[in-house]
């Protein structure tokens, strides 16, 4: 079956497709079933995605004849935990979903991280299927394999790699979502254009309000670029040895910010726009980057999709100081020195060491307001 927008993740013989058209969700039984032949499958889903969604998946799943089951958990990240993995392992015992079995996640990261995490774990690694309702889960964390759950001890720090067989985007699905996550997303799909495409970049400046005002044709496309975008990424440096780690421009400055911040001022999104603004102004300010057009065209573009520009503080040069040593002591940091993905030109990225202290808190600082 030919869907829409087809992208392949190309990793031998675990590679897997990406099928992306609107009104999708339908068909995703007929898409499943080859895959799974037969097989009993567990869709974890969160409650709210189950109650929008849910039954125009089970009707799909019914009629491609796959026996199923559906549970659910809390929506939200608090969710993203070992206790809660360790009731979907429970619903799977309860299940019968053996080691034939297949788990399917439903929803946004949280979903595809946690239930990738239950099926990297449960009965050694079973089948996996993700079918992501939010744009960021369509255009980043439903493809690439990685999964995980938070704890004490950090967010995202006990995780597995777990190919999916194959990832089913509706993105029609995105117009039930609250509209400030919506748009949190479309940060990310900048990112794709920064760092590998100027040709996409261009295409969103050409289409930044029908993308802001979730146009179907245009989420289409954007999804589609960003999942290719992505697939590249994945099929050349599937474990994150090097260029992998490009997609995380302007991570490291946003993940600083929601710390700082406890996760509840930003969306995850939110601050890898701002941080995006930080990362262009530290290669900038170190003259790595040639193309003096890139920060005003970015900061364009974010404002066009209605993204915060800056984090507010009434103590910037302190704000911007105590998160350079958070950086510095952030767990990832290999001998005081701090790793950032920063622009040299549009589509293009590197990732430097720094150790120029003074440097990172004043691109911190450029974006404070
Ligand atoms: N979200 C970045 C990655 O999957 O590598």
């Amino acid at each position: 079956m030919s869907t829409p927008h087809q992208v392949n993740v190309a990793l031998g013989e675990r590679s897997y497709p990406i099928h992306i058209g609107a009104g999708l969700l339908a068909q995703a039984g007929a898409l499943i079933a080859p895959l799974i032949k037969g097989s009993r499958a567990l869709v974890i889903a969160d409650a709210t995605v189950a109650k929008h969604h849910g039954t125009t998946l089970t009707a799909s799943l019914n009629s491609a004849g796959i026996a199923h089951a559906l549970v659910t958990f809390p929506a939200g990240e608090p969710s993203k935990s070992l206790s809660t993995a360790d009731l979907l392992w429970q619903a799977c015992a309860a299940n019968h979903i053996d080691r034939s079995g297949a788990i399917i996640a439903f929803g946004g990261g949280v979903s595809g991280d946690l239930a990738g995490f239950v099926a990297a774990a449960w009965m050694r690694g079973i089948n996996f299927i993700q079918i992501p309702t939010t744009l960021l889960a369509m255009v980043d964390s439903s493809v690439g394999g990685k999964t995980g759950v938070n704890s004490a001890a950090g967010k995202n720090l006990i995780g597995a790699f777990k190919q999916p067989r194959c990832v089913v985007i509706d993105p029609r699905l995105v117009s039930t979502m609250d509209g400030r996550e919506y748009r949190a997303g479309l940060a990310e799909v900048l990112k794709y254009g920064v760092i590998k495409d100027p040709n996409f970049f261009a295409w969103q400046e050409a289409h930044a309000e029908a993308l802001a005002t979730g146009d179907p044709t245009a989420v289409a496309y954007a999804v589609a670029e960003s999942c290719r975008i992505k697939a590249w990424y994945v099929g050349e440096d599937e474990t994150e040895q090097g260029v992998r780690a490009h997609l995380n421009y302007g991570h490291t400055f946003g993940h600083a910010l929601e710390r700082e911040t406890k996760y509840t001022r930003y969306l995850h999104g939110e601050a890898v726009g701002i941080g995006m603004r930080m990362a262009a102004n530290l290669a900038q300010r170190l003259g790595l980057l040639k193309d003096a057009t890139l920060v005003a065209r970015q900061h364009a573009l974010l404002q066009r999709y209605q993204l915060p520009l800056a984090h507010t503080t009434d103590h910037k040069s302190a704000l911007a100081e105590t998160l350079t040593k958070h950086c510095l002591l952030d767990k990832k940091v290999a001998a005081g020195r701090m790793r950032f993905v920063l622009p040299t030109a549009m589509g293009m990225v590197e990732t430097h060491e720094i150790i120029d202290g003074a440097a990172v808190a004043s691109a911190f600082a450029s974006a404070f307001e």
